[in-house]
């Protein structure tokens, strides 16, 4: 993993910095279903984050049950707190120690459900969960050690949704262009996947359950998806179960700069 050392220290600054009051306002304006975001400290033409009712949607096909275990991984400022504790026992885990307080002040009675930790690291034991929910996260991780971790701590037959960016997005897909550059320059940790090479690398210890790719940036808002992997796609959720056979070890399959943007420079 490149850097993984000064990078660990830059991003656990990154997420208690500034970014805590960005994501706030992004999160409370996708309450109020604008479609391009007004946020200050935006990428230019950016696309309001999806609100909770659309990725309900997503979470709906996990068949939340009462007393299952459900890890939220990378709870951000909780904002499914209510939707996974309604149905199921939640446990948010976040690598920020301020979302994690401004989750603990905004849920006070429900404190020891959010905890500080790296997605990549985590002190579950294995199987601990019966399913794990990792939306708008992955793309920020050290993505193969972030799901060699899922995979262990979710229990044979458990699910794990987990959405993402590919690494190949449509070359006239102006925004997820300017997104990728704008993120860099902000310091942002960003992943893109291959996901046919992730998916290859599981296939023996999960079975797909659901696939979505959005063709282009602000797609998965206006709920635009296909269900077959087309050749290129910019952002994905996938719902996958464990069918058992332990933790596989995996190999490189996201990189810092997405092949489409390579394409271009
Ligand atoms: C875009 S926010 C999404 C938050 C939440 N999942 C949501 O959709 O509202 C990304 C979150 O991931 C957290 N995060 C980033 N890298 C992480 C890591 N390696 N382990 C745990 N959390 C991480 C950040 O601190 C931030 O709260």
């Amino acid at each position: 993993m490149e850097n993984l050392k000064n990078d660990k220290i830059d991003r656990i600054k990154y997420w208690n910095d500034d970014y805590v009051k960005y994501w706030k306002k992004m999160t409370d304006e996708a309450e109020k279903s604008s479609d391009i975001s007004t946020v200050d400290g935006k990428v230019p033409g950016d696309y309001s984050t999806s609100g909770v009712d659309t990725i309900a949607e997503f979470l709906n096909n996990m068949d939340l049950q009462p007393k299952e275990k459900v890890l939220d991984y990378g709870c951000g400022l909780g904002r499914f707190f209510d939707y996974i504790s309604q149905r199921s026992e939640y446990y948010g885990i976040d690598i920020s120690e301020q979302m994690i307080k401004v989750c603990k002040q905004k849920y006070p009675l429900h404190t020891d459900r959010f905890m500080v930790a790296e997605g990549e690291n985590l002190y579950f034991e294995d199987g601990f969960f019966d399913k794990v929910v990792c939306v708008g996260v992955f793309d920020a991780c050290y993505q193969e050690a972030a799901l060699m971790e899922m995979l262990r701590v979710v229990k044979d037959g458990g699910k794990i949704l987990i959405s993402g960016k590919g690494n190949k997005y449509n070359l006239d897909d102006e925004q997820a262009y300017i997104a990728e550059e704008a993120a860099r320059r902000k310091g942002h940790p960003n992943y893109f996947t291959d996901v046919r090479s992730m998916l290859e690398q599981v296939k023996e210890f999960v079975s797909v359950e659901e696939e979505r790719y959005f063709p282009y940036r602000g797609d998965m808002r206006k709920g635009k998806y296909t269900h077959k992997m087309p050749e290129t796609f910019y952002e994905w959720v996938i719902i996958i179960r464990k069918i058992g056979g332990g933790t596989p070890e995996l190999n490189k399959f996201s990189s810092r700069y997405s092949n489409s943007w390579q394409a271009r420079n």
